[in-house]
């Protein structure tokens, strides 16, 4: 997504802009040619020399240098950049770019480029909720600028409120949203479950599956990286929510297939990465199990203190879905008694199998009426739950068969989404 792009950072003289210096890292190590431009106070916070080592470019600063060139310059970073981030940006240059002020450098680029803009706003608590400063803000986010809303915590004034630079991880993941705005998935809406579920023996236990959450997390950072409108069905996981995407967490099987059928209206891709239980205890204890004498007949305990529980079929979510009409059908869609549904539906499943992988993977194709489904082989140690890798064959409901090298999650989520999007519905 990065490799290649010409991303434009500028810099505002705020305590914050020391980190941006491991944003630049990042991108450049992710194979973008990124052009530094500090304004004239960022460079008494960070030296241009820092910023210029890990951008492996030259940086700029001074518009007025006596040569001219930064003159020329300029234009020319304007017309080729594909994307201009401000970080941090600071109330002052805010203010700048609201009045198309281009007194420096940076506000000159800013003026003159066409490239998509990004702000992110850090700055002293009350600088950020006056009133001039969010009204500059707003007109900006009106005339398209994205602004990623700055943290709520301890400021260098010691001060406590909004105005903390977000970490790279979520400056980075709005960066790649910006540039992925007219991808292949844009205007679309897709639901993507990720994580095992939790199914509750009593408060304190649960029965469950050690889906890390990885592969349907990278999925819903792709589809966000090529445009789409995300929503992202979670059970319990220990990741942070990829920036731009609608988190809706849940915990148990039921949960998740009401957060299903709610998210899919509209939808046009359901990628269920999600290992949802199969089975929940019938009726969870209300109160923690006590072992040995504590427990009873009644609680699941036998005379040896040993505990039986008694497990009932949760519902199978993409079961449920399979007469709507997906790709594969010919049927150009349908509208429910409600009006809701007037596009199909691409239907995308998993498979975690540990033997006769390419048997178990077809009948699951066929009884859940998919458009795909990717089976990983969870018994090999690169592939399947918790690692970084996996190794899937991709089931065509036309018939066709691809089997993969183990490639990293994120190598798998962009092939699933290649695969994906010519079965997109055009209506
Ligand atoms: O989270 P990670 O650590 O990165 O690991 C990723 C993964 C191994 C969990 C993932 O790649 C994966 O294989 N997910 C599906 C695992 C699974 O539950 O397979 P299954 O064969 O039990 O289910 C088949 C399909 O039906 C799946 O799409 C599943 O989401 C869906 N299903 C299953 C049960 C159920 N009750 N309802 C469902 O909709």
């Amino acid at each position: 997504m990065l490799l290649n792009k010409r991303i434009i950072i500028g810099i505002c003289g705020g305590i914050a802009s020391y980190k941006a210096v491991d944003l630049v890292s990042k991108l450049q190590q992710a194979g973008a040619l990124v052009d530094v431009i500090l304004t004239e106070h960022a460079e008494d916070f960070v030296r241009p020399l820092t910023f210029s080592t890990m951008s492996h470019r030259p940086v700029y600063s001074d518009l007025w240098e006596a040569s001219g060139r930064a003159a020329e310059t300029h234009i020319a970073l304007a017309e080729e950049a594909e994307l201009l981030a401000i970080v941090p940006a600071t109330a002052n240059t805010i203010a700048k770019l609201a009045y198309g002020i281009a007194d420096n450098m940076l506000t000159a680029v800013a003026l003159a480029t066409k490239a998509p803009l990004v702000l992110a706003p850090a700055m002293y608590r009350d600088m950020y909720t006056h009133p001039a400063t969010q009204a500059n803000l707003a007109l900006l986010r009106e005339r398209g600028a994205c602004i990623i809303e700055p943290e709520v915590g301890r400021l260098a004034s010691g001060a406590v409120g909004p105005g903390r630079l977000p970490t790279t991880e979520v400056l980075q993941g709005a960066i790649s949203k910006a540039l992925g705005r007219n991808g292949d998935l844009a205007h679309r809406l897709v639901v993507v479950t990720a994580g095992g579920t939790h199914e509750p023996i009593d408060p304190v236990r649960y029965v469950g599956n050690r889906s890390s959450g990885k592969m349907g997390y990278a999925i819903a950072t792709e589809a966000r990286d090529r445009g789409a409108d995300v929503i992202l069905i979670s059970g319990p996981v220990a990741l942070e929510a990829p920036y731009g995407v609608e988190l809706r967490t849940v915990e148990t099987a039921l949960q998740m297939r009401d957060a299903v059928q709610s998210a899919i209206t509209g939808a046009d891709v359901l990628v269920m990465s999600a290992a949802v239980a199969d089975f929940r205890p019938d009726t969870p204890a209300a109160q923690k199990l006590k072992k040995g004498n504590g427990g009873g007949e009644a609680q699941g305990f036998d005379a040896h203190g040993g505990l039986t529980l008694h497990l009932v079929r949760n519902p199978d979510i993409l079961g449920e879905l399979a007469g709507i009409p997906g790709s594969s059908e010919t049927s150009h869609g349908q509208i429910t008694d409600k009006g809701e549904r007037s596009k199909r539906l691409v239907r995308v499943g998993f498979a975690a199998e540990t033997n006769d992988i390419v048997t178990n993977a077809q009948s699951k194709l066929q009884a859940k009426h998919l458009d795909l489904l990717v089976a990983n082989d969870v018994g090999r140690r690169d592939s399947g739950f918790g690692v970084e890798t996996n190794k899937v064959i991709i089931f065509h409901a036309t018939g066709q068969i691809e089997d993969l090298p183990v490639m990293p999650k994120t190598g798998v989520a962009a092939t699933i989404w290649d695969r994906i999007v010519p079965l997109l519905s055009t209506t």
